[in-house]
């Protein structure tokens, strides 16, 4: 693990324009500098980078992050590896990986989150020792056929079949509540703990930073249920993660394609076979994030589901998720296996040869939307044309991209029998040479939100922000995550800094989207402007809250006389009234 501090440091140092504009040519843009975004295909410029922030952003796709961020997705490197390069680049040395228990200064989420990683990196250690002692854990995947290369490349391990085996591995905590937090331990009603996992054979899912943060256990043979999956956690969020992702990422980078597969076994199966760029989702459908990320790594996705009607369904789901994500420029397609085979058995049956056909071959996302609708509608008669032109409308909407899009409508008016326009017409879809309509205007921003802005200015900011004033949103929490993670950032931090600090947070993503708003403002105006501005927002709230509180003492003493106020309610009354008629209010 690096130390926190170490990556600060090399942010600190490094210039992410000069480390962009080695491998996209930057045009200086007002405040900041553009370019065309490298992460999707465009023509005029919506990739910016932020000298003063250190960050890069697109208003096209959302790629958003920090130097170390650019390199990984890039150059398809690893969170460490991304450091590495980058300290290297400015002449520091990552230093020896080493971690200390408990650092000192530790912001409340930040050192949560730590711990929770830590015990789950200890009982993955724990489980991956008691699979070589296992004899019969040994004997079930040799009987499977797996390699011990590919199981060590997984970090494949067994939970033994005690109901307490990890009591052994944290004698001092097994009873805390951070074991609770990882979803390694449950509690039964007389409040005992026992090992969720037992007697399975453990897949460790880890994240892009190498961090396990969650288990999949199957078990040996026969049995209800045959996965046993982490619970979503503080690490853990199942729609954004995928299996296998880090162990793919120099094979993506190769092949420029991934293919996704519905189980654990596929992919180490896959993997052993030599076919590298295989992931798979966590027993969830295939969600948007999903797509998201192996996007931003690979133009091309296919995936590869069961022949049968459940891998039919799979991958519908999985193309209705794909749509909103799709540029023009990037490709999905959809393979299906012979039933009953699933790819771990298809490859161990027929070898790499013949599955990588079976995914060369496989039928592109038109092919396949055009098939499957038409497989709900009677194309000899006018209505079932009319239904299969009513079928694709919620699908056409949906589709971002303007070339698909017209491909699909083309198709539809080939196998309706309407025209194009008649096809566009009925869709309620605008007809791809017609222009937008101009767009409706923006809402005044919330205060909150006026603060998070500038809090991102000046992450330091969040200490003088009176968070409780604020009414629950998604600002406010993420203005208090912004305040506890100051703790472990060092004094007066910038955006990448803090950006980094987040990564692997829940709130991670949530956060790049806010921060395009950073660039599009353009308020790298004046430090005393946006000091002043920021007090001016934090005088407003104040007021706001003061008004707030007025109100109710006033409504107070109209019902029941100002002998219905408490002596200190009486005394605020007082003072806010005289406030309310000084001249600043
Ligand atoms: P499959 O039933 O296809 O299993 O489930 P598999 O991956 O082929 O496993 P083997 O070959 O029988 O060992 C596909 C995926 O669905 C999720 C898991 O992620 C699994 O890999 N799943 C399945 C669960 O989460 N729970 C279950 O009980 C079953
Ligand atoms: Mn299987």
């Amino acid at each position: 693990m690096i130390p926190d501090s170490f990556i600060q440091d090399v942010l600190a140092r490094v210039d992410i324009v000069e480390l962009i504009d080695k491998h996209v040519h930057l045009k200086k843009a007002g405040a900041n500098y553009a370019a065309c975004c490298p992460f999707h295909n465009e023509k005029t410029p919506s990739f910016t980078v932020s000298p003063t922030k250190q960050f890069y952003h697109c208003f096209g796709c959302g790629a958003h992050g920090t130097a170390i961020g650019f390199l990984m997705e890039y150059q398809g490197l690893g969170f460490v590896e991304a450091v590495r390069e980058l300290a290297a680049s400015v002449g520091m040395q990552v230093p020896e990986e080493r971690f200390d228990k408990g650092v000192a200064g530790q912001g409340a989420q930040f050192g949560r989150l730590r711990q929770l990683s830590e015990r789950m990196a200890q009982a993955r250690g724990f489980y991956k020792e008691a699979l070589k002692k296992s004899e019969k854990a040994v004997a079930y995947l040799k009987e499977r056929g797996l390699s011990g290369e590919v199981a060590a490349r997984f970090g494949i391990g067994y939970a033994p079949e005690g109901w307490q085996s990890l009591q052994a591995v944290f004698p001092d905590d097994y009873n805390g509540p951070e074991m609770l937090a990882t979803g390694l331990v449950l509690e039964n009603e007389a409040g005992r703990r026992y090992d969720r996992f037992r007697d399975r054979i453990m897949f460790p899912i880890v994240n892009a930073k190498g961090e396990v943060i969650g288990f999949g256990g199957r078990v040996l043979g026969q049995g209800e249920p045959k996965y046993l999956n982490s619970p979503e956690t503080p690490l853990f969020e199942k729609g954004h993660e995928l299996f296998g992702l880090p162990q793919a990422r120099q094979a993506l980078r190769e092949e420029n394609c991934a293919i996704v597969v519905e189980g654990y076994m596929d992919v180490v199966a896959l993997s052993q076979h030599g076919v590298g760029n295989a992931v798979a989702t966590l027993g969830t459908a295939t969600t948007p994030a999903h797509v998201q990320k192996l996007l931003r790594q690979v133009d091309r996705i296919v995936f590869c589901f069961d022949g049968d009607a459940a891998g039919r369904k799979a991958a519908w789901r999985a193309l209705e998720n794909a749509l909103e994500s799709l540029p023009d420029n990037k490709l999905i397609a959809f393979a299906f296996l012979p039933e009953p085979e699933d790819p771990d058995s298809f490859i161990r049956a027929r070898g790499k040869d013949a599955f990588c056909r079976l995914i060369g071959a496989a039928t592109p996302l038109s092919d396949f939307l055009l098939r499957e609708l038409g497989t709900r509608c009677d194309l000899t008669t006018s209505e079932g044309k009319a239904h299969l032109v009513s079928e694709a409308k919620p699908l056409l909407t949906r589709l971002a991209t303007p070339l698909l899009r017209l491909q699909l409508v083309k198709r539809l008016a080939e196998a309706s029998g309407f025209s194009q326009t008649e096809v566009e017409r009925l869709c309620g879809i605008r007809s791809y040479a017609t222009p937008a309509p101009p767009k409706a205007p923006r809402r005044a921003p919330s205060l909150a939100r006026i603060l998070l802005r500038l809090v991102l200015q000046k992450p330091a900011r969040a200490a003088e922000v009176p968070l409780e004033q604020l009414p629950v949103s998604a600002e406010r929490r993420m203005l208090e995550t912004i305040a506890r993670s100051l703790a472990s950032l060092p004094p007066e931090p910038g955006y990448a800094q803090l950006r980094e600090q987040l990564r692997g947070d829940v709130q991670e993503r949530e956060l790049d989207a806010l921060a395009g708003e950073l660039i599009s403002m353009n308020l790298d105006a004046t430090a005393e402007a946006s000091d002043a501005e920021f007090k001016a927002a934090i005088a407003q709230l104040q007021l706001a809250d003061h008004k707030a509180e007025f109100v109710r003492l006033q409504a107070q003493a109209r019902q029941f006389g100002v002998m219905g106020l408490s002596g200190e309610e009486k005394e605020r009354y007082l003072a806010l009234l005289t406030r309310k008629k000084s001249p600043e209010v």
